[in-house]
């Protein structure tokens, strides 16, 4: 007897998606691949989760320039010590499959490309080449290890008469390096046939990064923001993964679904990944939504309820208006007279609290909460007071 696969959750969050997992985007992979034809650079920001390696690593995906070869490196790790030209090193792998095919080939050439060390080639589990080096000496501060790493792409793209775009993910953690942004700026600067795409989610210290005269990286490359998805596209993207799977969804749910989410790409997956399991259980149409708010409200209780209890109550009151009401004319006096938040300097000093805590975003003169399930939690509390 043949036994039919049950169709998993069609919904994912917690790593960075592609193909079918991927919801539009279609403005940000056409500016980006604009970009790469046009051999430009660019930074792009936005807070977390909204999809910034997705984003990278489809417009990779989706590139159909047989002269353009891409690499990741994800610049994490070196906040936790390891070593920048490793870590570099490893990133741009993947070009020695694309730009060469023969593995023995590769690494000859690349032997004569590096000067102060010697590369050497393993293969990972998935069977992908890795790049390590070695004999070089002890890789500190002044070593020119670095700077030959990172001439690499450069080396290789001339010597095959290709291009090659890098992605540098996480790439504030520059700063946390002294010298490094000037020692990578001064390599990439003078590079032809390589660009890069420099992503991170700390707005700030990329703003400072890219935008201060004093800088390194001071405008060396555009800028690109990054925003949530677009209302209709992730209503449509839950219909087709539910269609896809067999299980049933009112178009007003999956709306309500996104609503809730605040159209952050994290929480949409999430929150329709519930939705999806709830559903394929059999719940009738109209528990849909309840049954998701109380399994999403439960699960996250613990944390948001430590977190809550810290708060002054000027910060709670603040956060239980928004939650019902939105975050609009916050210092006005009938907003602060109609939820008793206190004087318009109370308010005001509550905001910045809730804003460097993390739970509060500005958006054009409104206050909104970074983390929509949150929103949820804070709206039950007042619910389940009254
Ligand atoms: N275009 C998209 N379509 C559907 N879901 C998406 C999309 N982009 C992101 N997501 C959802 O958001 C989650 C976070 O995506 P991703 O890891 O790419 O974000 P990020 O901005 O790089 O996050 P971080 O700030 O943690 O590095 C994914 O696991 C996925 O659930
Ligand atoms: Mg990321």
């Amino acid at each position: 007897m043949t036994q039919t696969l049950s169709p998993a959750n069609p919904f994912l969050f917690g790593k960075p998606v592609g193909g079918v997992n991927f919801c539009n985007r279609s403005t940000e992979l056409a500016t980006l691949r604009e970009l790469y034809m046009s051999a430009n650079s660019a930074w792009l920001y936005s807070p977390r989760r909204y999809g910034k390696t997705s984003l990278i690593k489809e417009s990779f995906a989706q590139l159909d320039a047989p002269n353009i070869h891409t690499a990741y490196v994800d610049f994490l790790p070196i906040s936790a010590g390891q070593d920048v030209a490793e870590v570099y090193m490893r990133g741009i792998s993947p070009l020695v499959n694309t730009l060469f095919g023969n593995l023995t080939q590769a690494l000859k050439e690349l032997k004569q490309l590096a000067t102060s060390f010697v590369p050497a080639l393993t293969v990972d589990e998935d069977g992908k080449p890795v790049l390590t080096m070695t004999g070089h000496a002890r890789v500190g501060d002044a070593s020119p290890v670095l700077e030959d790493v990172l001439q690499l792409p450069e080396k290789l793209a001339q010597k095959r008469k290709q291009r090659v775009v890098v992605a540098i993910d996480e790439f504030q953690e520059v700063a946390s390096i002294r010298g490094l942004e000037a020692r990578l700026r001064s390599v990439m600067q003078h590079q032809q046939h390589v660009s890069y795409i420099m992503a991170g989610s700390r707005a700030s210290l990329l703003k400072t990064i890219f935008t201060s005269p004093e800088r390194p990286f001071y405008q060396f490359a555009h800028h690109i923001p990054i925003d949530k998805i677009d209302i209709q596209e992730l209503v449509r993207y839950i219909c087709g993964r539910f269609e896809y799977t067999h299980v049933d969804i009112a178009d007003e749910h999956a709306r309500q679904i996104v609503l809730l989410a605040d159209c952050h790409p994290h929480f949409v997956q999430y929150f329709a990944s519930i939705a999806w399991q709830i559903a394929k259980n059999g719940a009738l149409d109209e528990e849909l939504i309840p049954l998701l708010t109380e399994q999403v409200v439960t699960s996250m209780d613990p944390g948001f309820r430590m977190f809550y209890d810290d708060l002054a109550m000027s910060q709670r009151r603040i956060l239980a208006h928004i939650a019902v009401n939105g975050g609009e004319e916050m210092l006005s006096e009938r907003v602060r007279a109609g939820s008793r938040l206190g004087s318009a300097a109370t308010v005001q000093t509550a905001l910045a609290a809730l804003e460097k805590k993390e739970s509060l975003v500005r958006q054009n003169n409104e206050w909104k909460y970074i983390n929509p399930a949150f929103a949820l939690w804070v709206r039950h509390q007042i619910v389940y007071a009254m």
